[in-house]
């Protein structure tokens, strides 16, 4: 065993190495900024990525969610110019993108920069002058993992355009303009969730939110002698969206049907005993639909009453049967996202593991014991890269602030 005095040495080291890495890639954005645009950056906007503890696929039938805010984030290095152009530049990829401001309904069908000009186009509509600026994106939030790099985009770039507006902006109506960015301008017919918490997230907190009134309570995400561990199945993403659409329809025609004899505006007002007095009037998959949807809204309760209550077993517990039920009666898991989940719950310091986000791949969580974590990642990965045949990765997470701002 470390004495103390070693372990508070090799925790300063650890924390100076993670101090002067952030330094450097915030150094080496800069660089990139000035080669992009030939001037310097001057500002620093972010917004989270997010994980969700539980509460999957209920957020668009009026449920409550529970996600939180990640230190993966997309990092805006920004600064205005005054033109009448918006100019997009990103890590990874060459070349600059130019919004025109006055044309911002014009570019729905750019491959890169449609989430910007959507954000762009939905705050003029609010009346508001846009100012020119060049805008240069780190985002350090995976790409199709299932931690929402797009909302985390969107809800970065309103903060941007905002700000070099001069204009004021309230954080919710922040996350509801980027959602309908994405909804109607990029054509991706999401809930709520993922906008909501990149904007509204708080270090270390969960935010329970209702989604039928955007109501909310910060939940603090004490775990105790666990942590939550992210991991990426690392799937190839085919097709996401449209699975994503055609289970919205199927819940959709549940409630309708259920709308005949009961007058619930969502089907998320339903417990399960309502539920199980209509279930008669539905069958197949829209049945098994509508059942995970009940079955995961009285989850979300039980699990924010054992977080609160200190239970972390019993959140465990539960996570594992969202997981399973997103298995059978969702069916958006698939090979890769439960053989993660499975093997997780074979470690003996896993208390629960499973899928989040829209699912069809992309990221698990798991509440495993802090101790035990660096062998749950080394025999976790190599049993699923055995498995599968391509390795998952893992990530080292943090719950943070939905937005920041700041001067560079
Ligand atoms: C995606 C959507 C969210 C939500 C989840 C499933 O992340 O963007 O709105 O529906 O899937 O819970």
């Amino acid at each position: 065993m470390l004495g103390r005095k070693t372990r508070t040495r090799a925790l300063a080291r650890c924390w100076k190495l993670v101090l002067r890495g952030i330094i450097m890639e915030k150094e080496k954005a800069k660089n990139c900024f000035a080669q992009a645009f030939g001037v310097e950056a001057e500002d620093l906007f972010t917004a989270a990525g997010r994980i969700n503890v539980i509460g999957e696929h209920v957020d668009y039938c009026g449920g409550k969610v529970f996600p939180a805010a990640l230190n993966l984030r997309c990092n805006i290095y920004g600064k205005k110019t005054g033109t009448g152009v918006i100019r997009l530049a990103f890590r990874g990829i060459e070349g600059v993108v130019q919004l025109e401001i006055d044309k911002l309904d014009s570019y729905r069908k750019l491959k890169i920069g449609n989430y910007q000009a959507g954000v762009a186009y939905f705050i003029q509509q609010k009346g508001v002058n846009l100012v020119g600026c060049d805008l240069y994106y780190d985002c350090t939030v995976p790409f199709g993992s299932g931690l929402s790099s797009s909302a985390a985009i969107e809800v970065a770039t309103a903060v941007a355009l905002y700000e070099y507006a001069g204009v004021a902006y309230d954080k919710v109506d922040v996350a509801l303009l980027s959602q309908k960015a994405e909804n109607e301008y990029a054509g991706v017919n999401c809930g709520i969730m993922d906008q909501f918490a990149s904007a509204m997230g708080k270090k270390d907190h969960a935010v329970l939110l209702d989604c039928s009134t955007l109501s909310y309570e910060y939940v603090p995400l004490k775990l105790g002698d666990y942590c939550i561990v992210v991991a990426n199945c690392n799937k190839p993403h085919n097709l996401v969206e449209s699975k994503y659409n055609v289970r919205r329809q199927e819940v959709e025609t549940a409630l309708k049907a259920i709308q005949t004899v009961k007058p619930v505006k969502n089907l998320a007002e339903l417990s399960p005993e309502d539920f199980a007095e209509v279930r008669y009037l539905l069958s197949g998959v829209v049945e098994k639909r509508a059942e995970h949807v009940v079955m995961e809204c009285a989850r979300v309760k039980k699990a924010v009453t054992a977080l609160k209550d200190g239970d972390i077993i019993e959140l465990g517990r539960l996570l594992n049967e969202s997981h399973d039920s997103l298995c059978r009666l969702y069916e958006v898991t698939g090979k890769e996202l439960d053989t993660l989940s499975a093997l997780a719950r074979k470690e003996k310091d896993c208390l629960g593991s499973r899928m989040i986000g829209a699912g069809f791949g992309g990221c698990t969580i798991s509440i495993v014991k802090k101790s035990a974590v660096e062998g749950f990642v080394r025999r976790v990965g190599l049993a699923y890269a055995d498995a599968i045949g391509y390795k998952a990765s893992f990530y080292e997470t943090s719950i943070e602030d939905g937005i920041t701002v700041s001067k560079l």
